[in-house]
């Protein structure tokens, strides 16, 4: 079973609450997970096995101001997540231009820091997915027997 760091980058509360049920589901499902709400460098780099992204968009196309930091530290830092593997739940509103772009960014800088993705990345489009925690709920499902 993983070890699996759960990071939340949320403003308003939608990611913050399906990450919470997503870290209840992996803990049914009986991996160790941690759900961390305003991550921190460290809680983040040191000594991962797998790191779920569940973040939205804010401003035109940023990160959540509580994952802003852990963005910029992973940035300037660089630590080697070469034997580190990641999920992504991003939310998002296509009805902007940059639909889930928080998301997209630190899908890239996992993959920078030399991550392993595991499966598809989710995007949660509330214009189309009237019902976003049972979207979450069926991706961890299928992502969960991945890992
Ligand atoms: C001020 C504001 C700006 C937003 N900007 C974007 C954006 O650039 N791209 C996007 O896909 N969604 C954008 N959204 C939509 C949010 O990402 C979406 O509503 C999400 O579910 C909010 O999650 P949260 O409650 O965890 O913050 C924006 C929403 C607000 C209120």
């Amino acid at each position: 079973m993983a070890e699996i760091r759960v990071v939340v980058g949320s403003t308003y509360g939608n990611a913050s609450l399906i990450a919470d049920d997503c870290t209840d589901q992996l803990k049914r499902l009986g991996h160790q997970a941690t759900l961390l709400s305003n991550p921190t460098y460290e809680q983040v780099a040191l000594n991962p096995d797998v790191i779920l992204i569940c973040t939205a968009t804010i401003g035109q196309g940023e990160v959540p101001v509580n994952l802003q930091p852990l963005y910029d530290d992973l940035s300037s830092r660089q630590p080697d997540f070469s034997g580190v593997r990641f999920g992504l739940i991003a939310l998002g509103d296509s009805s902007y231009e940059t639909f889930a772009e928080g998301g997209k960014q630190m899908n890239e800088l996992m993959h920078d820091l030399g991550a392993k993705p595991v499966g598809q990345p989710l995007f949660i489009d509330s214009c189309e997915t009237p019902d976003p925690d049972e979207a979450a709920a069926q991706w961890i499902d299928q992502w969960s027997v991945k890992l």
